[in-house]
């Protein structure tokens, strides 16, 4: 394929030696003339491994060459991959100057076009870029439109400096998000042939996966940091506290815990969370992302009290009560909380959680209901078909399949379904609908 790759930075001549050395011809566009010599004398602009033999190769066999001008760029290729820089501004926000002014390059060039071409963006931009910046440029500049005239996209580049031709070859996965299957198969057609999973999806998704990512990779340093600073201030080797706990791939390095829902409690994560930052506090530590974590978590539990205040009825029924599905284990669950703060404001509420029925109750959880929450004790209802008949809002904090298809048959177009677990038939919601993360 002719491919023009506009930005020849880290993530630019890597690409373009690569795809150069899979057999496409690869033409760099760059207004950095000392760049352009460079490359043209078979050096790469970029200290990596490998980059230098594999840039002479490519540019002595003529498959990578090198130019300022972006028009010519795409009137002889097929494909444009935007790589410029996006940095940061002062006040955190994105500077998407070369961003713009690629786009409007190219949809200068395309205006005079006649075959389809496809533009794909691989900086780091913003989630909604490409829909609000990049697409209004090129339609305006080239008078044409995305979809019918033109294929436009989002591939997020996940190489790592220091090892991207290994990153490259070797990339965890291949997102597009793309306009069109047209134009996602352009790009699979480049890179189908690396021995991962080609992902095509949604450009907004793209986008901030590529955020996700980054910041996931931050925020596992950081953990582990503030885990061996902790382990440090105790005499212990945090080395060997974060070697074991990346050996449980059930739990830790897992999927388990990564899927956006309602607020994490029970009778054990709470507890030790304070326990670890009393013990890290008595020695001097401080671990300010760990201290940050169970005030995120009181958020998430007030934005969906808050929203349900905002909706304005006083009839409200919660479905689920314990801290998780297949308990009924209730201390520190973030449903209680959630159920005492609208007794508060005088809600009106129902509760129906099978695992927490009253009759079933013995023991300490019965005590723990009828002295330390008496005042929820009182909501519970029988069956779910009860709350569901008499209130105007349902928020669904329990997965339970069976009282689900009771919520799926009963709930009425006047009803608003707060949805806290991620509804699976939510075409079946015949209301209004908020869900908690999506
Ligand atoms: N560096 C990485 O490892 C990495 C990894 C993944 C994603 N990214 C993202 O990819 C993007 C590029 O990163 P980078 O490190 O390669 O940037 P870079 O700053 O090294 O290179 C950007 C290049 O774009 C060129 N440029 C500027 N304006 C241009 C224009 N109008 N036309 C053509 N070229 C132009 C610059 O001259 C420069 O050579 C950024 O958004 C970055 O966040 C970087």
């Amino acid at each position: 394929m002719r491919i023009s790759i506009f930005g020849l930075g880290y993530v630019g001549a890597v690409s373009a030696a690569c795809l150069a050395r899979d057999g496409h011809q690869v033409t760099g566009i760059d207004p950095n003339p000392d760049k352009l010599k460079i490359i043209r004398s078979g050096r790469s602009p970029i200290v990596e491994e490998g980059i230098q033999e594999l840039t002479s190769k490519v540019v002595e066999n003529g498959r990578f060459t090198v130019s300022n001008d972006p028009h010519a760029g795409v009137l002889e290729t097929d494909i444009s991959f935007v790589c410029v820089g996006t940095p940061s501004l002062s006040n955190g926000g994105q500077n998407l100057d070369a961003v713009r002014k690629v786009s409007e390059d190219i949809g200068t060039a395309l205006a005079e076009k006649q075959n389809y071409h496809v533009v794909i963006v691989r900086s780091t931009i913003e989630p909604g870029t490409i829909d609000q910046v990049v697409k209004p440029i090129l339609e305006r500049s080239s008078g044409k439109k995305v979809g019918k005239d033109f294929g436009l996209g989002f591939q997020p580049e996940f190489l790592r400096e220091g090892s991207s031709i290994k990153d490259y070859d070797n990339p965890p996965f291949t997102v597009v998000g793309t306009d069109s299957k047209r134009s996602a198969d352009v790009v699979a057609s480049l890179f189908r042939h690396l021995p991962c999973e080609f992902i095509a999806t949604d450009i907004k998704i793209a986008e901030t996966l590529k955020y996700a990512c980054n910041i996931f990779h931050a925020l596992k340093i950081v953990f582990a940091n503030e885990i061996g600073r902790f382990s440090k201030s105790m005499g212990i080797d945090g080395r060997e506290v974060m070697h074991l706990i990346c050996k449980d791939k059930q739990l830790n390095i897992s999927s388990a815990y990564l899927s956006p829902g309602f607020a994490y409690g029970g009778s054990c994560l709470p507890k030790d969370l304070r326990a670890l930052l009393y013990m890290a506090k008595n020695r001097d530590i401080s671990l300010p992302m760990l201290q940050g974590v169970a005030p995120s978590n009181q958020l998430h539990i007030d934005n969906v009290v808050d929203y349900v205040l905002a909706a304005g009825s006083r009839r409200v029924g919660m479905i689920g009560l314990s801290f998780k599905s297949g308990t009924d284990d209730l201390r520190e669950s973030p449903l209680v909380t959630v159920a005492e703060r609208f007794i508060g404001k005088g809600i009106d509420l129902k509760i129906h959680d099978p695992n927490v029925s009253l009759s079933h109750l013995i023991g300490a959880n019965r005590r723990y209901i009828e002295e330390s929450i008496p005042h929820i004790a009182s909501t519970m209802t029988d069956t779910c078909d009860e709350l569901i008949d008499n209130v105007d809002i349902v928020v669904v904090g329990l997965r339970d399949p069976a009282l689900l298809e009771k919520l799926y048959e009963r709930n009425r177009p006047d009803q608003l379904i707060v949805d806290l677990v991620s509804l699976t038939e939510r075409e079946r919601i015949k209301g209004k609908y908020w869900g908690i993360c999506w």
